[in-house]
């Protein structure tokens, strides 16, 4: 299969989840990935069940001079950047109420939830266009729709990663940029951060009976709705929301 045959992808915090499922799609697919991320065995075991077309690069998504340093080296050892996953992100100690929230945690999460996506956007876009154009997929939430009163730092990070990704996307369009922007709304997906809002099986059972079709969602399940973005078939497609959540949201 090729759906994006040649491509050079960067998806950042790939060694787990939602992120490794997408570096291994889009590598099935024929993409070169650029796997980033802060836990390096983690980054490092999705490159080894890869294979090949795939590195690994240490980054912090929320630090700036990383993003430099990322985005100097894919465009001297690849030569070109087609597409950007900012997928790196945090839930934060569950649960966290606006009343028990510290100033401290509140900005943590900010700043890798959305400073980070920020700065991949702000560093991304530019070599995405030296590149004759691309697309970028910032991973936001179904969080972004719903008040999240036990993750209150983290429903307002994906909101403002929702919004960012319109502004991105009308900016480089009106631009000429050729840089597509869209957001994914994943639901509750099993993976280590998926997991960590369901403590026992009591809360589990209770959470899967919300789910409209009754199961949860596997980290694989966003990693098709992020190739279709990152490939030519979404050409026309550029400030959308795709909600990827058993239909949680239609609800
Ligand atoms: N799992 C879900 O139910 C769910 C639902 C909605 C949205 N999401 C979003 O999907 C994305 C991936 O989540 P996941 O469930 O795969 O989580 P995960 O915890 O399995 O993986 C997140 C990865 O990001 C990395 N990371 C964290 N901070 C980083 C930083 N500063 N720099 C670089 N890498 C960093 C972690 O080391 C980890 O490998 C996140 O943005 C998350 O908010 C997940």
């Amino acid at each position: 299969m090729s759906r994006v045959a040649d491509k050079v992808v960067l998806v950042t915090g790939a060694g787990s989840g939602i992120g490794r499922a997408t570096a291994k799609l889009l590598a099935d697919e024929g993409a070169t990935v650029i796997v980033t991320d802060i836990n390096q065995p983690g980054g490092l075991e999705t490159v080894q069940q890869i294979g090949g077309k795939a590195r690994f690069l240490l980054q912090d998504t929320a630090q700036e001079a990383d993003w430099k340093r990322i985005i100097d080296d894919i465009l001297a050892r690849e030569g070109r950047l087609d597409g950007l996953v900012n997928n790196a992100g945090i839930a934060g100690p569950f649960p966290s109420t606006f009343e028990s929230e510290t100033v401290e945690q509140w900005q943590r999460i900010l700043s890798i939830n959305v400073h980070g996506v920020f700065l991949g956007c702000k560093h991304g876009v530019p070599a995405l266009r030296s590149s004759g154009g691309g697309s970028i997929v910032n991973l936001s939430s179904l969080a972004a729709f719903l008040g999240t009163p036990n993750l209150s730092a983290y429903g307002a990070s994906k909101g403002a990663v929702r919004q960012f990704t319109k502004t991105v996307a009308i900016d480089c369009a009106r631009k000429g940029y050729k840089v597509r922007c869209n957001s994914v709304h994943p639901g509750v997906i099993l993976t280590p951060m998926g997991e960590g809002i369901l403590p026992n099986d009591k809360v589990k059972e209770r959470v899967r009976g919300s789910i409209p079709i009754g199961e949860f969602g596997a980290p694989r399940d966003i990693a098709y709705g992020i190739l279709y973005l990152i490939s030519d078939e979404s050409r026309f497609v550029t400030g959308a929301e795709l909600v990827i959540d058993g239909g949680m949201n239609a609800i």
